[in-house]
């Protein structure tokens, strides 16, 4: 049966519900912004943010809950395209990583069933890895 759970996670709404609504997915990203805030390693992903650190939460839980298939929170900022919204950013591969390494950190620590930790930082990675790209894209014009 757990072997095909990680299809399903893609249907829907399925997503959203596996990380327990909006309020799993707040839960999750103030782990994530602790964690990067008070561990050295993730310091130069940190100060890319603006100071201010609470619009940056928001930004991104209201962003994760319509990526996951639940309502689509982030329209209350605007229409966003997670590669152009880093345009402007340093972010290589070390960057990348560090964001990568923070997240997975924070969602081994929620109560998410293991199969969706497994899936959901499967299916960041290709966001991610499309930042990185486009970063570069930046850098070299
Ligand atoms: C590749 C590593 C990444 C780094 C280092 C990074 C870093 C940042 C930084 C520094 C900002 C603030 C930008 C600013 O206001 O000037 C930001 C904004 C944001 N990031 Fe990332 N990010 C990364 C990947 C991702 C991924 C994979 C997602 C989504 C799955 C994401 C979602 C967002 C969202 C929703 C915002 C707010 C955009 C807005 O509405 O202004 N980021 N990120």
């Amino acid at each position: 049966m757990s072997a095909l759970k990680p299809k399903s996670y893609g249907d829907g709404d399925a997503s959203f519900q596996a990380a327990g609504g909006e309020a799993g997915i707040r839960q999750l990203v103030d782990n994530f912004f602790d964690r990067m805030g008070s561990d050295k390693r993730f310091i130069t992903i940190y100060e890319l943010h603006p100071e201010d650190k609470e619009t940056s939460r928001d930004k991104l839980a209201r962003f994760l809950c319509g990526w996951l298939g639940g309502p689509k929170l982030h329209e209350k900022y605007g229409a966003i395209g997670i590669p152009r919204v880093h345009a402007h950013l340093p972010i290589g591969e070390a960057e990348r990583d560090q964001w990568l390494t923070c997240m997975s950190e924070s969602v081994a620590e929620q109560p998410f069933e293991q199969s969706f930790k497994t899936y959901l930082m499967e299916q960041l990675y290709v966001p991610a890895e499309a930042v990185r790209r486009r970063c570069a894209r930046e850098i070299q014009a």
